[in-house]
């Protein structure tokens, strides 16, 4: 047997040894995943020493990820696998806000904060911007009453709190529940472009490729409600000069606000449309 036939074999043969996986669509996974890491190794004939490299880089990006931090899930979102499967799996109408990643500084079980309620503590600096909007059935227009927002989003010092000691704990976090009409009311920060993290294996793939590293401002929200699709967001700010450079490819045009400025005081004028279907949570990838 030539090389070729060689290695189609053993990609059979080892597709052939999950077979016995009992959960059909784990079962197809695996086998689809073994099929392109061989494909992957064949058309890029990678030697012994790209293989050390990958593995090394593995083991790197373990090292990065904890309670703060999670590096695999970011090195998908740099690499557009986060993007393509929120692209393909959450189509949504150009009348409608648009998906976004989640992201990997999403945490659970923010606080539960009350109408008009700001989400960062006095001591936090930075513009505050006046958030107010409505929550409403994409196909009747009829308001949703008791949605939830889940909003966070990163300090002027582009550190979530749970990346900075100086914050407080759940700091520019926060969950808001829309009244009967639909509509709710919060403060946050004016949120301000910031570096995805960059000391770890990541940072130096971003370097490797002379790509920047800086998220355009943007603060994020995850609307809820029984018997709706959970729709996962981000909101930026329109005339972003970086807007086109997200290093996560989430930015667009669908997801920008107009945050107006009038006598010296920010606002945000936004409303949410969710499609009938089953609500989710995405799981928090950090504590
Ligand atoms: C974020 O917006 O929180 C984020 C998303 C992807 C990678 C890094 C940060
Ligand atoms: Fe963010």
């Amino acid at each position: 047997m030539n090389n070729d036939k060689l290695g189609a074999a053993l990609t059979e043969k080892t597709v052939r040894a999950y077979s016995q996986i009992t959960d059909p669509r784990l079962r197809e996974l695996t086998a689809g995943l073994i099929r392109h890491l061989h494909a992957f190794v064949k058309e890029t004939r990678l030697t012994d020493l790209e293989y050390e490299s990958a593995w090394s880089l593995l083991a790197e990006m373990a090292k990065f990820t904890g309670a703060e931090r999670n590096e695999f899930l970011l090195l998908l979102d740099v690499l557009g696998v986060s993007e393509l499967i929120d692209a393909i799996t959450h189509q949504r109408p150009p009348t409608a806000v648009g998906y976004a990643l989640v992201g990997p500084f999403y945490r659970a079980n923010a606080p539960c904060r009350k109408r008009g309620q700001s989400i960062v503590s006095d001591d936090t600096g930075g513009q505050r911007v006046r958030i107010t909007g409505r929550v409403y059935d994409l196909a009747s227009a009829r308001p949703v009453a008791n949605a939830t927002l889940d909003t966070w989003q990163a300090a002027t010092n582009g550190l979530y709190e749970n990346q900075d000691p100086d914050q407080p704990d759940y700091n520019l976090r926060g969950r808001f529940q829309t009244d009967e009409d639909g509509t709710f009311d919060l403060v946050a920060l004016l949120p301000t472009p910031y570096p995805v993290p960059t000391n770890g294996p990541v940072g130096e793939l971003l370097r490797l490729a002379k790509r920047q590293p800086c998220r355009p401002a943007h603060i994020h929200f995850i609307v809820s409600a029984p018997n709706y699709e959970t729709l996962i967001t981000q909101v930026f700010r329109n005339g972003d000069p970086i807007m086109d450079e997200d290093p996560v490819f989430s930015a667009n045009r669908n997801l920008i606000g107009e945050f107006c400025l009038h006598n010296g005081e920010y606002s945000l004028h936004y409303d949410f449309q969710l499609k009938r279907g089953v609500s989710t949570m995405p799981k928090a990838p950090l504590a």
